[in-house]
């Protein structure tokens, strides 16, 4: 097959929503429709496997939260899906971050009895920035939930997206019917799993028709028939240009665990989803099909098993062809390196993979060349952008709290800040070692592995601090005076670059007012 077409066969996304809207049972049925798993309950039973067989997933276990992110690739009718998995805790917030960056669209996941939660809200609005196109599922409409329009209200202005339904929901709870596609015009009767096999579908010309109302009854017909009158009167009609920009999200209403309305999500998803897209480096857009190979590394997951130090960093490939055991170049370490088990994912097991193309994602085995962001082209220098850190939101100091093991303190927390887990500040006027994360659990990761994976030890101790902000200004005169006056205040994150870290909301007000020259980021790419 030529290259465009492995391209144009492609689709790449990930599924966001806040922890319990249903995120594992959809991906589990999409697998199912996909073949890539042959029972209900795998992706589950995978996890809890995991957990069985290692130490540090018990500290998962134990908060009732999902660590790993993981990819999963299958085929649906003649294209090629790749689910990216996020993991939906906000103390995991920073790895959802930068798992987006790798999709070329998002379906995320509504709870129709909660609503839009605060973890939606957030992962949203890092698409929105990005403009990715994105598809909303609400879930759970085998319960009693909020009106369909109030939902509608609510993921407007909630998520601030543009809103149309492609379904619409018959009933609620007990009384739920199914759905009419908007999209496909017909009638999905709801059958709750188990009950009977198959779909109930009725293909629908007109939605006055007898055999229509006589199957759904009077009263449901008549609030179906207002309904879409009001539909029509407020939404837009659905444009795949205007998706694709990221301007109006299709809204779908299911029931995961029922296996209802995720073929007509599906269906839909693979006619309408983005192809890979292009990718933009400080150097130039990156387009899909150019021949040349390009691609990042978005993640990196450390093996658990302390006999198998290696790491897996993920990485998305951009452009050309990705081939095994032919070398590429490490842009930031200026090095050739080649791969010799690339592996992809396809649900629970793992393959090696002859090649990859544009939107796959190749897990690397690697024993510390990579860190989050990290390029490999057939030589030319580029610098993906749009994998930024943000500025965490607690802080504590770190030490080494067993001098004889310093070296391996030293190593374990350099790769720790590589995958991801953390970041390190050096402050510049001590020289001590800060630690900033998005959610607190972090730091009990950190020491978890550090002692089981390095053999090393660690102790903290608290700093009150509100963000980190990293510096800029064009004069260098007022920066150097700037970095006199206000070094107690100031560190070097990871890259080396200047961080100004904030005591308090009023300590950055006062700094910018004195220094109106130097400017504040509260991400690192700006
Ligand atoms: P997450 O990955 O987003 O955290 O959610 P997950 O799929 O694990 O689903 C959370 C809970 O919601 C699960 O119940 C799941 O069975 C249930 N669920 C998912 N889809 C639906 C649906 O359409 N209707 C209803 N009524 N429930 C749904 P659980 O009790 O936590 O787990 P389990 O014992 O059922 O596996």
């Amino acid at each position: 097959m030529n290259p465009i077409d492995e391209i144009n066969k492609r689709r790449t996304f990930g599924i966001v929503s806040h922890p319990d809207a249903g995120k594992t049972t959809l991906t589990e049925k999409l697998l199912l429709f996909g073949g890539a798993i042959q029972v209900a309950g795998a992706v589950k039973s995978n996890k809890i496997k995991k957990h069985a067989t290692s130490d540090f997933m018990e500290i998962e276990r134990q908060r009732g939260i999902s660590v790993a992110t993981s990819v999963m690739a299958f085929p649906y009718r003649d294209l090629q899906i790749n689910i990216l998995d996020t993991p939906g805790h906000k103390d995991f917030a920073e790895d959802t971050f930068r798992t987006l960056t790798a999709v070329d669209s998002v379906i995320v996941v509504i709870d129709v009895a909660k609503g839009v939660e605060e973890q939606t809200e957030k992962l949203v609005e890092v698409c929105r920035m990005r403009k990715t196109p994105i598809i909303v599922f609400i879930n759970k409409l085998d319960r009693e939930g909020k009106d369909a329009f109030d939902l509608m209200d609510e993921v407007e202005t909630k998520l601030k997206l543009r809103v149309t339904p492609l379904t619409w929901p018959i009933g609620m709870g007990k009384d739920f019917q199914g759905v009419y596609s908007l999209y496909e015009k017909k009638f999905i009767g709801f059958r709750p799993h188990g009950k009977q096999e198959g779909e109930d579908v009725l293909v629908i010309k007109d939605v006055k028709d007898p055999q229509f109302i006589s199957k759904i009854g009077n009263r449901p017909h008549q609030q179906l028939t207002e309904d879409l009158e009001t539909i029509h009167g407020v939404y837009p009609d659905f444009k795949r240009e205007d998706y694709l920009d990221g301007k109006i999200c299709p809204v779908f209403y299911g029931s995961a665990v029922n296996n209802f309305g995720v073929r007509e999500l599906l269906d839909c998803f693979v006619e309408i989803a983005p192809t890979p897209l292009p990718r933009d480096t400080e150097e130039r857009r990156v387009i899909p099909t150019e021949e040349k190979m390009t691609g990042f590394v978005f993640k990196i997951h450390a093996n658990m098993d302390p006999k198998h130090r290696d790491r897996i960093a993920f990485f998305r490939i951009c452009s050309g062809k990705f081939e095994r055991n032919t070398p590429y170049f490490h842009v930031r370490l200026a090095r050739q390196l080649k791969f010799s088990n690339p592996t992809s994912f396809m649900a629970a097991r793992k393959e090696v993979v002859d090649e990859a193309f544009p939107g796959d994602v190749v897990g690397l085995y690697d024993s510390g060349n990579f860190k989050i962001g990290d390029a490999l082209t057939e030589g030319e220098n580029l610098h993906f952008k749009g994998i930024p850190r943000f500025s965490p939101e607690i802080f504590r100091y770190v030490n080494n709290a067993d001098p004889s093991k310093f070296k391996q303190f030293a190593k374990g927390l350099d790769q720790l800040m590589d995958e991801g887990v953390a970041q390190l500040f050096i402050k510049e006027d001590s020289g001590r070692k800060i630690i900033g994360v998005v959610g607190s659990l972090q730091f009990d990761v950190i020491q978890y592995r550090l002692e089981h994976e390095y053999n090393a030890a660690c102790s903290y101790d608290p700093v009150t601090l509100h963000k980190a902000l990293w510096v800029e200004c064009n004069d260098p005169k007022v920066l150097t005076e700037f970095m006199a006056r206000r070094k107690k205040d100031l560190a070097k994150d990871k890259d080396g670059k200047l961080v100004f870290l904030a005591e308090s909301a009023w300590t950055l007000r006062l700094a910018q007012e004195n220094f109106p020259e130097v400017r504040f980021h509260t991400s690192s790419e700006f």
